[in-house]
């Protein structure tokens, strides 16, 4: 049995057969390399190529972070982040900051250019030792380029040049780009992220796993539990079984049928940096040429208190993905009161997961009515499993959903805009001339 469930009855798309046909070859593309971006399509048999092997010197080199820090420091932006957040954020406790010691704790860094947070993080760890993981597959990424600086210097400071390549491990190209030099340089041990997985598609290489590893995570069930979604997603699984060739068909047809965005919401907080992942992973993928459904998110019943009134009742021109949670890792149930002072005794006996429930339920019908047609997407509870399988269903629709768009899913052109102007108002060497006009335009 599949490890998702996905429920569609409730999108108000009724599949015909030449959608169906045209998500099936979209899915094809995939397999036989002939559609756009064919040099990025390593993610499509990833799980299933992962070796026993690997996973034991990923787990080998986590331990002897965890071994010689209370805090790694986890160095990276974008797809090089992205999910190793989302994942630990999931399978971590929610109060594990009132917690005292339990062992060591990952941290993030590289995905901003705050002075106050960084700081803030050095401030934090001035008593703690120190260990780093430093990921970025092109090696010039500013962001993470200009923490690793910042991290390394402590390191070193602390420990020496010895100590630092004892503590510090990076994972990029296999021969290019600044840090590979740098690591090689310093002899800092390296995970190399393959040529054909972007960004975005990275998170089962040592890219994710390596930082899941060391914040404890079983990087092992979440492979396994990729591996299933990609055997169950595989181009010879027939459309009406294929659960991400119908989601992906589902959303193009919502697309075509107006709406322009598509909401990613849980009843679970812990999930909300899965919210993150999905939306770089189908913003970056499918934006571009003119195109693609805006990915948005919500966590409920939370946002219900904020963005709920624009979903029931603003702009007709959106759709809901509900990521459903079957099952509770904890038990709490409601007790009854005897003065019953604040009227809720009917919900006495209960568990809370029950009351989460029927909102659940309650405001799909709710938003179902109001114009927002609903997908449903059911994971049997937050653990290591079913978070693999849930991170590969999302690639493999958003491989197919790109192609039926009719863009290169596996670029991204458009973030270079921004990086050209920074570089110009930085007075990076190579950037003069456009150093000039830039700060003529802001005078
Ligand atoms: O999906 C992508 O390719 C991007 O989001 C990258 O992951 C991000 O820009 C970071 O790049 P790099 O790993 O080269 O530092």
């Amino acid at each position: 049995m599949a490890v998702l469930k996905l429920d569609i009855s409730k999108s108000g798309v009724t599949l015909t057969p030449a959608m169906k046909s045209r998500a099936s070859e979209a899915l094809s593309l995939l397999y036989s390399k002939q559609g756009a971006g064919n040099d990025f399509l390593g993610w499509v048999h990833l799980p299933s190529s992962i070796t026993a092997e690997e996973i034991a010197r990923i787990e080998a080199t986590a331990q002897h972070l965890r071994a010689c820090a209370e805090v790694i420091v986890c160095i990276g932006i974008g797809g090089s982040y992205l999910g190793a957040r989302a994942v630990a954020e999931a399978m971590s406790d929610s109060f594990a900051f009132l917690q005292g010691n339990k062992g060591p704790k990952v941290v993030f860094a590289g995905q901003n250019l705050s002075e106050d947070y960084t700081y803030e993080l050095l401030d934090a760890v001035r008593e703690k030792s120190l260990a780093a993981i430093v990921i970025s597959k092109s090696g010039t990424t500013t962001e993470p380029a200009v923490a690793f600086r910042i991290i390394k210097a402590e390191i070193e400071k602390r420990y020496g040049k010895q100590g630092a390549a004892e503590r510090i491990v990076a994972i990029t190209d296999r021969a290019r780009g600044a840090l590979k030099t740098l690591a090689t340089n310093e002899g800092y041990p390296t995970f190399v992220i393959p040529d054909d997985v972007g960004g975005r598609f990275s998170v089962l290489t040592p890219v994710g796993l390596l930082p899941l590893a060391a914040a404890g995570v079983d990087i092992a069930s979440l492979v396994r539990g990729a591996q299933e979604m990609e055997k169950d997603t595989d181009e010879s699984v027939p459309f009406d079984e294929n659960l991400s060739a119908q989601y992906a068909a589902v959303r193009y047809a919502l697309y075509e049928s107006g709406k322009k965005i598509e909401i990613l919401g849980s009843y679970e907080p812990k999930l909300q940096y899965i919210n993150e992942w999905w939306k770089q992973l189908y913003g970056e993928s499918e934006g571009k040429d003119g195109k693609g459904l805006f990915p948005a998110s919500v966590t409920l019943t939370a946002d219900l208190h904020s963005m709920g009134q624009y979903v029931q009742e603003g702009e007709r021109t959106m759709f809901e993905t509900i990521l459903s949670v079957a099952s509770s890792k904890h038990e709490v149930r409601i007790e009854p009161d005897a003065e019953n002072l604040d009227g809720l005794n009917y919900l006495a006996g209960k568990r809370l997961s029950e009351v989460n429930r029927m909102a659940e339920l309650g405001v799909q019908l709710a938003h179902v009515d109001g114009g927002v047609p609903n997908i449903r997407v059911e994971m049997p509870a937050i653990d290591e499993h079913s978070l693999g399988a849930l991170l590969y269903f999302f690639e493999k629709a958003c491989g197919i959903s790109g192609y039926l768009l009719g863009v290169n899913p596996f670029n991204q052109p458009g973030v270079e805009a921004y990086k050209k102007n920074m570089f110009a108002l930085l007075e990076k060497p190579g950037y003069e001339a456009e150093s000039k006009a830039i700060k003529a335009r802001l005078k």
